[in-house]
């Protein structure tokens, strides 16, 4: 299972809390979303992208530069799990949108959505991030609950390891021994 964690970040937030990730995650790469090509995205069975937000509900910078080039890759099979960085107090009509953004930009192209995530904790207005009742990935909030990233990177990617793998070789056993 090839991990790879892609992250656009203007003041290092993103960047800082994707490295978290990526000691969490074990054996993964991590790239700048500046750095990339569609064809890095297919090098992955599992694929993070991260983003803060900015202006008023904007992608960060360089995901906006380089959204085409996770649009135009094929996703097909994959796992897609997302990440964003935003600032509930400050920006609550805006929280986190940008993981919206590239959410819409990609839906649709047959890709496994894992890593969805309660809104439990958080007070927001609005968010694009937010559908049907829960997160579209890890809402993680620097300016106002740091404290609380740690713990949840650790339970995310706990969740994450769950999903691509539901059955554990023991509960595979068990399930075979009742047949
Ligand atoms: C000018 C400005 C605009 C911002 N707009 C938003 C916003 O619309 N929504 C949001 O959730 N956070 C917003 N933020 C907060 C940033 O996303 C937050 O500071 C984040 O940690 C930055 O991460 P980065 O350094 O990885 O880019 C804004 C911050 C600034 C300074």
């Amino acid at each position: 299972m090839k991990m790879g964690i892609f992250y656009g970040s203007q003041t290092g937030n993103c960047e800082d809390l994707c490295s978290q990730v990526k000691k969490e995650l074990g054996e993964s790469e991590i790239h700048n979303i500046s750095d990339v090509s569609s064809d890095n995205f297919e090098e992955y069975d599992l694929i993070i992208l991260a983003t803060s937000t900015w202006g008023s509900g904007d992608l960060q910078d360089d995901w906006e530069m380089q959204l085409d080039e996770v649009k135009n890759a094929n996703l097909d099979q994959k796992f897609v799990a997302f990440i964003g960085v935003g600032d509930q107090e400050g920006y609550g009509d805006t929280f986190c949108d940008a993981v919206g953004i590239i959410y819409d930009a990609i839906q649709g192209k047959g890709f496994n959505h894992i890593g969805l995530w309660p809104s439990e904790g958080y007070e927001f207005d609005n968010s694009e991030a937010f559908r049907n009742g829960q997160f579209l990935g890890l809402i993680l909030d620097v300016e106002n609950q740091d404290d609380l990233s740690e713990d949840r990177i650790k339970s995310w990617v706990k969740q994450l390891h769950q999903e691509m793998n539901p059955l554990s070789k023991t509960q595979i056993n068990e399930a075979r021994a009742e047949l």
